[in-house]
């Protein structure tokens, strides 16, 4: 591929060089200048080319490029592949660059733990560092723009794609994506905030199915994470390849213009997912290409992503006055600003022989591994199992598929990240063990998919001879992820079998759960001792894992998503309403299932330490707070925390909301504040938060911002079902503007 393209690139620079140069004004002009500047030079054609994204594909007609046809590219992600590319654009009539796109999902080469594993970290310094370390290395292979991050709330599991996002809480989910957006920033890659807007809500969890959201449960739960990218600043919005209340998002006014332009504000530039314009066909809202190219592009579609419809019938279409030419250059425009925003008018072609030696440098190896220990969740410690003393653990066996399964580890959407590149948990605990002169066993059991017990006799000698058992078990990586949705939770094969035989000898057992999400622990939990959620950690999960079950880490990882008890019980989330009969235990009348508990197994925001912590009474510093559409009127909330175990931990202080009476029924609490807190043994600190008075409110319908005078309670604790509350009032009720609260911006 890389020569062929070389090829076409000396053919194609050579026939350019013959046509004469074309006037763009110089590097210092400013922007909107040199944007108009070109765009009063362009065909039809060549804003249709602008409007273009192609993929890499076996069929790839390079000739394109240098006819002026392509805007963007995709999966050119290479260096050689990437700077070719460019450079046959560059080479074309007017010479623009290209936007060389990728998901940059949780890496480039160095792969971090995957987005929900990274929310666990509650920490959005942390996220912003982690995703700067990944954009850097997509830069220096010639990538600019990703379609990342992902701000869909995720609200049930069984959705193959809550890996790709921040959990469950719009508020949390907001905090990080804004991170994601500004450390893709800091990183030098232009960033989309996908997908606009419900696909978080597919029935069944099921990919690509369709979402029907009310008006304000789409204000006030799937839109809260976008209006937070755009105000950090994203470059980008991508459609969703859903239909949302019937109408693909692809082809909604109302949805891209309406509350995307208008409500939300966003000025830049609307990408649709990949293939959305000719799916409009298949969802039965256009007869032919043409139709849908004109929908999409009047609903306020940008560009399109691989379809290539835009490239060959918005000429006619704005020819034969059925789209405006204004509609048209209003969108090349956006491409152009971030095009000349990014500098890529201004910057030399990338010289790909220097890149390799940019990727896996230690220090993005090192900001991977904290990001993994960051997002571990240590969700029991019977008997304090963990951290292994290597006092009493002379030797430990280690069972499990998934306990040297590199593959599994970089996960789903893992860019070009290989498996020789990373350290396994086999090798990282190998390596941290032998420091202690203890003893690794490794007696994998099964295989991933665990179809036999041929292996379990090793693995069981193993547990019989060691201290302790650490058993890795869980989902392979492509029980998530995008087209990987699933009816079960469970893990696949023999692995609960597996680890009761590992456990019966009667030996500590340390469970490591592998896998993009929570899965159903079952009898694991009685049997494991110790368990920690692992995720999918990345190239470095295997020394953060082993660091942590040693103790030179301490876990602080909570979690971002409510743990089910089964996949019967799909969706389940903390933010629930109170309802007419809420929930009590063994009272058939009250909410629930009549053969299951309808509580989770592990709450919202749990997450063990191997210290303790206590919280203090909240006070509230502002037991009166004015209305809500003075943009500094804040509520102020302390809380102490005091470690008071005997190791230096990190304590994440959690403020849920709730207001006990409105006009309408709202959620028993809402995550509106969470702060790290790293406290040496007996030290205590103060947990601070500020909320805005915005914050407290709910939404209309149509976007209304409505907070209203009375009664609210604050809870603060270390998950979801702390108790420590205290009252505050709102003097003055408010009502933003009709369509959103942009006034108090
Ligand atoms: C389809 C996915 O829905 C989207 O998230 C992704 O960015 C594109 N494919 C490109 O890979």
């Amino acid at each position: 591929m890389r020569g062929q393209v070389s090829r076409w690139v000396r053919r194609v620079v050579a026939a350019c060089l013959s046509l004469g140069a074309v006037a763009t004004p110089a590097a210092a002009a400013p922007l909107e200048e040199r944007v108009e500047a070109l765009l009063a030079q362009m065909t039809l054609e060549e804003k249709a080319g602008q409007l273009n994204l192609i993929s890499n594909e076996p069929i790839l007609d390079s000739g394109a490029f240098a006819r002026g046809e392509v805007g963007a590219v995709i999966n050119f992600s290479n260096a050689w592949l990437a700077a070719d590319a460019d450079r046959l654009a560059r080479a074309s009539r007017l010479g623009i660059p290209l936007l060389v796109g990728l998901d940059v999902v949780h890496g480039y080469r160095t792969v971090f733990p995957l987005p929900l594993a990274l929310a666990a970290s509650f920490d959005p310094l942390l996220v912003r560092r982690s995703t700067a370390a990944m954009a850097r290395e997509s830069a220096a292979v010639g990538i600019n723009w990703t379609f990342a991050p992902m701000a869909d709330v995720a609200r049930d599991l069984r959705w193959g794609r809550v890996v790709e996002g921040l959990g469950e809480d719009p508020w949390l989910t907001g905090r990080l994506t804004g991170a994601q957006v500004e450390g893709f920033r800091d990183g030098g890659l232009a960033s989309t905030l996908k997908h606009f807007a419900g696909y978080g809500a597919v029935l069944g969890g099921r990919d690509y199915d369709a979402t029907f959201v009310s008006g304000a449960e789409l204000h006030d739960l799937h839109l809260p994470p976008f209006r937070a990218g755009i105000r950090s600043g994203a470059d980008a919005v991508m459609t969703a390849l859903t239909a949302l209340n019937g109408v693909p998002t692809t082809a909604d006014t109302g949805l891209m213009t309406g509350i995307l332009r208008r409500q939300l504000g966003f000025s830049g530039l609307v990408v649709a997912d990949w293939q959305a314009v000719s799916s409009l066909v298949k969802h039965g809202v256009a007869r032919n290409g043409a139709e849908a190219v004109r929908k999409a592009m009047l609903a306020g579609v940008d560009m399109d992503m691989t379809s290539g419809l835009y490239l060959r019938h918005l000429p006619e279409e704005v020819r034969s006055g059925r789209v405006p030419e204004g509609a048209v250059d209003a969108a090349v425009r956006r491409v152009l600003r971030l095009k000349f925003g990014l500098g890529l008018f201004d910057k030399p072609l990338l010289d790909p022989a220097g890149a390799e030696a940019r990727l896996l440098l230690p220090e993005t190896r090192r900001i991977a591994r904290e990001a993994a220990r960051a997002s571990l969740v240590l969700l029991q410690n019977r008997e304090e199992v963990l951290p292994i003393d290597p006092k009493k653990v002379r030797r430990i066996a280690l069972v499990g598929p998934f306990a040297d399964a590199a593959w599994d580890q970089v996960g789903p959407h893992e860019g070009t990240g290989q498996p020789h590149d990373t350290v396994t948990i086999l090798a990282g605990l190998r390596e941290r063990a032998a420091a202690a002169g203890v003893e690794v066993v490794f007696a994998e059991g099964c295989s991933r998919t665990c179809l036999d017990r041929e292996g379990f006799p090793a693995a069981v000698r193993a547990a019989q001879e060691a201290d302790l058992v650490v058993a890795v078990m869980g989902e392979p990586r492509d029980r998530s992820g995008e087209g990987s949705s699933t009816a079960y939770l469970d893990w696949p094969g023999l692995q609960h079998d597996l680890l009761a035989a590992v456990a019966a000898p009667g030996k500590p057992v340390a469970l490591v759960v592998f896998g993009g999400r929570p899965t159903e622990l079952g009898a694991a939990l009685e049997r494991a001792h110790a368990v920690l959620m692992a995720w999918i950690p990345g190239t470095e999960g295997g020394p953060a894992i082993a660091e942590t079950l040693f103790g030179d880490a301490n876990p602080s990882g909570k979690l971002p998503v409510s743990w089910p008890r089964s996949v019967g019980q799909m969706p389940l989330t903390y933010d629930v309403l109170p309802g007419g009969r809420p929930h009590q235990p063994n009272s058939r009348w009250t909410m629930g299932y009549a053969d299951a508990s309808p509580l989770p197994l592990f709450p919202f925001g749990h997450g063990l330490s191997y210290t303790r912590f206590d919280y203090g009474e909240p006070e509230v510093l502002t037991p009166r707070v004015g209305p809500g559409d003075q943009s500094d009127a804040a509520l102020e909330v302390r809380a102490a925390v005091t470690n008071i175990g005997a190791r230096p931990g990190r304590a994440v202080a959690q403020l849920y909301l709730s207001q006990p009476v409105a006009a309408r029924s709202r959620p028993k609490r809402l995550l509106k504040g969470a702060v790290p807190l790293d406290l040496a043994p007996g030290e205590t600190r103060y947990a601070q938060f500020r909320i805005p008075v915005r914050d407290l409110g709910y939404h209309e319908p149509d976007g209304t911002l409505v907070v209203e005078a009375g009664e609210y309670r604050v809870t603060v604790g270390g998950d979801s079902t702390a108790t420590r509350s205290a009252g505050v009032t709102v003097d003055t009720g408010w009502r933003g503007p009709p369509g959103g609260d942009q006034a108090l911006r």
